[in-house]
C-alpha cells in the first residue's frame, strides 16, 4: 500500500493533525489537498505544541516532502507566517515544501467579503459560522474562472488585470453587503504584498501534481492530508453548512492530480464523541452542562478562530455516512481519554424518522431536524492510563466501548488515541502496510 489518504469523517477537528503526524514517520511525501487556512491542526510533540493552517502536518518530520495540491486556496501570508514559525523551530530548511502553481490565492477581498456576509447572516439568522478566511469567496471565483493562482503571484500586469476584472464585479457586491469598496490606493497595496509574497514564496512553488505523481511511480510512500471532515463536503455535507471544496477522499485526488487507481488505503478519523463549529444541523449536540464539560475536558476550542466548539455524543449513523462517502478502510478513534469519568456514554446508533429507522442520518434539512437520534448507553470508566500503548491496557468499559463502535461503525480500526501526545497512542495497523 503506498498512498494512503487521511480524512476526517465529520465536521472537523477530529484529530487528522495528530494522526498525519504519526503516519508521516512511514511516509515520504505528505500532500495537504483541499481548502486553505480554514483548517487548524494541533500537533504536540514531547508536550510542544505547533498549530498549522496550510503546511500539511508532516511537517514535523525533517526531510519528508511536503506539498501543497493545486486544489487547495492558499493565503499567501498565512502560508509565510506559517513557514517562518516552523523555520524558527529548525523544521522546513532543506526545501522540503512545495506549493503547487495552480492552487488559488485567497486575496483580501475574499476575506472582506466572507465577513461581510457572516455579519449580514447574523442579522438574518442565516450565517454559515465560516472561519471568515475568505475561503468561499475563493472558490467561487475559481469556478467562475476568474481565480488569481499562485503561478499569477510571479506576473505583476496579469495579476493587476485579473485583480481588477474581480473587482470590477465584485465592488457591486460588496456594497450590496453593506461594506466600502476598497479605494484604488488599497487595492495597489493588496497587489504589492501579493507580489511580495509571491516572490517570497517562489523558491517554494512549482509542479505538484508532476511531483506527486513521480513519487507515487517510484513507489515511495504518498500520505494525502484531508482538512475539515466529510459532512462538510460542498456535494456529500450537510448543505449549506458546509465548507466550498471536496472533503472526501475523492478531493485528494482531484486536487493532486492523481488518478484514483493509485489509492491503496483510506483512513476515517473520528472523535470518540463529536463535535461542530459553526452553524448546521447537529442532532446529537449537548447543551448545557454536558457540553460544557466536553468541552472543557477535550479543549474543544478553535485552533483557527478560538470559537468554543459545539460538542456532543458520537453519531453513528454520520460516521457510516463518512465511511462510506469516503470508502474508508480504516478508521483512527481519538480523544477516547477525554471521556474518562463520565458515569455513563451515550451514542447514537440509528435514527427514527417518519416511524422507519435510518442508519445513516437524513440529508434534507427539514427531515434531519425532525429525526429522532436512537441512543445506547454504555458503563463510563474512572480514568485512562494516558501510558495505555494496547487495547489490554485500557479499563475493561472503556475497551467494551472501543469494540463496540468499530462493530457498529463497520470499520476496522487502526488507531486509538489517548491524549493529545504523538505518544500517547494504541498503535493496531500500519496503513502502509
Ligand atoms: P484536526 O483539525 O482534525 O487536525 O484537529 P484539531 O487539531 O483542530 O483538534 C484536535 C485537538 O485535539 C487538538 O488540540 C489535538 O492536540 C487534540 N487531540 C488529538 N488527539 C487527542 C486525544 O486522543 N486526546 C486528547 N485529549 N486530545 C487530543
Ligand atoms: P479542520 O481541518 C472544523 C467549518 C466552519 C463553518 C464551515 C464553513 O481543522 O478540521 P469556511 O470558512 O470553510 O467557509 O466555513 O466549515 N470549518 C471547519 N470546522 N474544522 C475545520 O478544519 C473547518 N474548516 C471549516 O466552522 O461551519
Ligand atoms: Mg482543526
Amino acid at each position: 500500500m503506498s498512498v494512503v489518504i487521511v480524512v476526517g469523517a465529520q465536521w472537523g477537528d477530529e484529530g487528522k493533525g495528530k494522526v498525519v503526524d504519526l503516519f508521516t514517520e512511514r511516509a515520504d511525501v505528505v500532500v495537504r489537498y483541499g481548502g486553505g487556512a480554514n483548517a487548524g491542526h494541533t500537533l504536540v510533540i514531547d508536550g510542544r505544541k505547533l498549530v498549522t493552517h496550510l503546511v500539511p502536518s508532516g511537517v514535523c518530520h525533517p526531510g519528508k516532502s511536503c506539498v501543497l495540491g493545486d486544489g487547495m486556496v492558499i493565503d499567501p501570508q498565512v502560508l509565510l507566517d506559517e513557514i517562518a514559525q516552523c523555520q524558527t523551530r529548525g523544521l522546513l530548511m532543506r526545501g522540503e515544501l512545495l506549493v503547487g502553481l495552480g492552487a488559488h490565492v485567497i486575496l483580501p477581498y475574499h476575506k472582506l467579503i466572507d465577513g461581510l456576509r457572516e455579519d449580514r447572516g447574523a442579522q438574518t439568522g442565516r450565517a454559515i459560522g465560516t472561519t471568515r478566511r475568505g475561503i468561499g469567496p475563493a472558490y467561487e471565483a475559481k469556478a467562475a474562472r476568474k481565480g488569481v493562482r499562485v503561478r499569477d503571484l510571479a506576473k505583476p500586469a496579469r495579476l493587476r488585470e485579473l485583480v481588477a476584472a474581480n473587482l470590477d464585479e465584485l465592488a457591486p457586491l460588496i456594497a450590496h453587503l453593506g461594506g466600502v469598496a476598497p479605494s484604488a490606493q488599497e487595492v495597489e497595496r493588496w497587489i504589492d504584498d501579493a507580489l511580495a509574497a509571491g516572490r517570497a514564496l517562489a523558491q517554494h512553488t512549482g509542479d505538484a501534481s508532476r511531483h506527486v505523481a513521480h513519487a507515487i511511480g517510484r513507489g515511495q510512500h504518498v500520505l494525502f492530508e484531508g482538512a475539515q471532515g466529510c459532512l462538510l463536503d460542498l456535494d456529500h455535507g450537510t448543505y449549506p453548512y458546509v465548507t466550498s471544496s471536496s472533503t472526501v477522499a475523492a478531493g485528494a485526488c482531484q486536487s493532486a492530480g492523481i488518478g484514483p487507481t493509485a489509492v491503496g488505503a483510506v483512513v476515517g478519523i473520528t472523535k470518540a464523541y463529536a463535535t461542530r463549529v459553526g452553524a448546521g444541523p447537529f442532532p446529537t449536540e449537548l447543551h448545557g452542562e454536558a457540553g460544557d464539560r466536553l468541552r472543557v475536558a477535550g479543549g474543544e476550542f478553535g485552533a483557527t478562530t478560538g470559537r468554543p466548539r459545539r460538542c456532543g455524543w458520537l453519531d453513528l449513523p454520520a460516521l457510516r455516512m463518512g465511511a462510506r462517502l469516503s470508502g474508508m478502510t480504516s478508521l483512527a478513534l481519538t480523544k477516547l481519554d477525554v471521556l474518562a469519568g463520565l458515569s455513563e456514554v451515550s451514542v447514537c446508533v440509528a435514527y427514527r424518522l417518519d416511524g422507519k429507522e435510518l442508519d445513516e442520518p437524513p440529508i434534507d434539512l427539514d427531515d434531519i431536524a425532525r429525526a429522532e437520534p436512537i441512543y445506547a448507553s454504555f458503563p463510563g470508566w474512572g480514568t485512562l492510563p494516558s501510558a495505555a500503548r494496547d487495547v489490554a491496557d485500557l479499563p475493561a468499559p472503556a475497551r467494551a466501548y472501543v469494540e463496540t463502535i468499530e462493530r457498529m461503525a463497520g470499520v476496522p480500526f487502526c488507531l486509538v488515541s489517548v491524549g493529545p501526545d504523538r505518544s500517547e497512542t494504541i498503535r493496531l495497523r500500519d496503513p502502509f502496510s
